[in-house]
């Protein structure tokens, strides 16, 4: 077979990052200090990676586990002022005498996302997203209840038979995978792009009898086209949000969590799970809408508030939005 020569100008994480920051001219990015803080984002998923052979039954010690991880490493980063953590009640404010001292970014994170999967083996992941604390703030609730358009960065790492890092610093879609042998995540999908139409759809169907008019309407829109000859939509769903948010980025199509009579806002919160997928899936070329609104126009009032996420390919997004109309 053909033989190809091992790749001797590996792009790593860390260099790519530096150098499209670099290209960006973007203060937040060109200083470095994104790159740092990304450094050590990156270590926490090298880190959860390896922790994902403890038993399922420690679901919850995982959940812990993780989030300790995170918390030390972006706090000794010395570049966080504010972390925000579906573990953590409250947000956790950086002191001065942190080690390493306060930084300028705030963090909000999704630690263990998809816990319910994990005694099964299925793929689970850690969500993220970053905003710059507000000019002269030193970090308050203030820099982190704000709309997930003004987030400098976002991205996920997915734990499976590999694992893989996506990010976005706001140009474009980068993924990347974790070279055990080096311990660096290397650039394996640059500049991810959804088709503008998909083939597959992503929910929850037995929830159903909760969902609204509109959401059912346009499930029965995909699953019994009217069209003459049109096929319906394959049903994907795994349960864990970043491994159906990562197979839409990559097969393209809808993933919806509706809301519904038994979660009025849906289940999945704004600030750690919405935003950074609304984020990743619009610099992907796609859509993220709560049905009626750009998710990441929405302002959360509180750190753990929840919304509706219809997202995914551009023209599948405005199909759904038309029966919201
Ligand atoms: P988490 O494990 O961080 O609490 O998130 C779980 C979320 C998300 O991963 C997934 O999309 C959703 O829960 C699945 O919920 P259902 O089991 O209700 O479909
Ligand atoms: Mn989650
Ligand atoms: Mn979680
Ligand atoms: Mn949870």
């Amino acid at each position: 077979e053909d033989y190809s020569p091992p790749s001797t100008d590996i792009i790593t994480l860390t260099r790519h990052v530096l150098t499209e920051g670099f290209k960006q001219r973007k203060e937040s990015a060109a200083s470095g200090d994104l790159t740092i803080l990304l450094a050590s984002l990156q270590t926490t998923c090298i880190g959860a990676a390896g922790n994902t052979n403890v038993q399922g039954e420690d679901q919850k010690k995982l959940d812990v586990l993780s989030n300790e991880i995170m918390i030390n490493a972006l706090k000794a980063s010395g570049k966080t002022a504010v972390l925000v953590s579906e573990e953590n009640d409250e947000a956790i404010f950086v002191g001065e005498k942190q080690e390493g001292g306060r930084g300028k970014y705030c963090v909000v994170f999704d630690p263990l996302d998809g816990s319910s999967n994990i005694d099964a083996g299925v793929n689970i992941g850690t969500i993220f997203g970053i905003y710059l604390v507000k000019e002269g703030s030193k970090g308050t609730l203030e820099d982190v209840l704000r709309p997930g358009r003004e987030m400098v960065a976002a991205g996920y790492c997915m734990y499976g038979s590999s694992a893989n890092m996506v990010l976005t610093t706001g140009n474009g879609v980068n993924g990347y995978t974790l070279d055990n042998q080096i311990g660096e995540f290397i650039l394996t999908h640059p500049n991810i792009r959804m088709k503008n139409r998909g083939k597959i759809y992503s929910c929850n169907e037995g929830n159903s009898m909760y969902y609204s008019e509109p959401v059912l309407k346009y499930l029965d829109s995909i699953k019994y086209p009217k069209k003459e000859g049109a096929k319906p939509y394959a049903a994907r769903y795994i349960g864990s949000m970043v491994a159906d948010v990562h197979r839409q980025l990559l097969y393209s199509g809808i993933f919806l969590y509706p809301s519904g009579a038994n979660a009025k806002d849906g289940k999945l919160r704004m600030l750690y799970e919405a935003f950074p997928m609304a984020f990743i899936t619009e610099q992907a070329g796609g859509l993220a809408t709560n049905g009626t609104e750009r998710i990441l126009d929405l302002t959360p009032k509180s750190i753990h508030q929840r919304c509706p996420v219809f997202l995914g390919s551009k023209d599948d997004v405005e199909d759904l939005m038309k029966f919201f109309k």
